[in-house]
């Protein structure tokens, strides 16, 4: 009995016999060149993978209004871009109103004191929680909110007030009421001491859309005036009087949303909007409140 009659007749060294052969030198080099393929493929679909995340993760955008046109639908903080400024963190509300809104002002509690903060800082901005209380700054609601070659306005701002602590007979008696109205709206720059230039309200019930606007009639090209930065018609220092704090005062305001947030508080002091939309007419104290800009289109 030779050797090749044992492979024939023992089933192991048949079944072995039969795998050497079936793996022909062709055979190795082709597998070997496929896996060398795949791991060569492997490698620069990971290297794209990485370039692609960072890419993500720094691309700046120009606006909350661009990122919600790419289908951004997520609140929260993002890094803005316009030309000539460093890149800078804007909270975003990608919710109100089909969203794309770069939140300017907040309020919440009156832990952060907003009435007697200087020029520098209405002109830098202040507070350090986007998710919390804070004023963006002036210099960056000024680009922001850029008017057109032909001087059209073509930014909105939103105005949303919550609640009411005004406390006497001249209150709205709504606790827990909701306020908005939406203007066409910009700041100038420095050099123009901010000027705010505004429309009558197009939107909203927070005030009549007419001239009698309380923020129109008031406030519209109007400078930025500070507690120690008086640019105001009044004769004396509105920021300071009744703590209404830094805004676009004529002599004063119907409306002053930088003002102090006191406890009890009672009508047309700090914190308040005088309501006059339909009667009666009442002032408010607002709980919390936030402003808000969007590009039109
Ligand atoms: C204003 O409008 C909002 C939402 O549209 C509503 O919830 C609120 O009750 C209104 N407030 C007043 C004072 O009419």
């Amino acid at each position: 009995m030779g050797i090749a009659d044992a492979e024939e007749t023992d089933p192991c060294i048949a079944a072995e016999s039969r795998l050497h052969r079936g793996i022909n030198p062709k055979t190795k080099l082709a597998l070997i060149i496929l896996l060398v393929a795949l791991i060569v493929f492997i490698l620069i679909a990971g290297v794209i993978a990485l370039i692609v995340t960072f890419a993500k993760s720094s691309k700046t955008i120009s606006e909350c209004t661009d990122l919600r046109r790419d289908g951004e639908t997520r609140n929260g903080i993002y890094s803005v871009a316009i030309d000539g400024v460093e890149p800078f963190n804007v909270y975003c509300d990608m919710q109100t109103d089909n969203g794309g809104w770069t939140v300017i002002q907040r309020r919440t509690n009156g832990e952060l004191l907003f009435w007697n903060k200087k020029w520098h800082d209405y002109k830098q901005g202040f507070g350090t929680d986007l998710t919390n209380e804070f004023w963006l700054g002036l210099d960056k609601i000024h680009k922001l909110s850029a008017v057109d070659d032909d001087g059209k306005l073509r930014t909105t701002l939103r105005i949303d007030l919550w609640g009411d602590r005004c406390r006497d007979k001249y209150c709205s008696g709504h606790l827990n009421e909701h306020w908005w109205g939406e203007w066409d709206f910009s700041v100038a720059d420095e050099s123009e001491r901010y000027r705010l230039k505004i429309s009558v309200a197009k939107a909203g019930n927070l005030t009549e859309h007419t001239i009698y606007d309380v923020f129109y009639y008031m406030n519209n090209d109007q400078p930025f005036s500070t507690v120690e930065v008086d640019n105001a018609k009044a004769g004396f220092n509105c920021a300071e009087f009744r703590r209404f704090g830094g805004w676009w005062h004529k002599d004063c305001s119907h409306v002053a949303l930088n003002g102090e947030y006191s406890e009890n508080q009672g009508g047309a002091r700090g914190f308040f909007w005088f309501y006059r939309h339909s009667s009666p007419t009442y002032n408010i104290n607002p709980a919390r409140s936030e402003m808000k800009i969007r590009r039109n289109n």
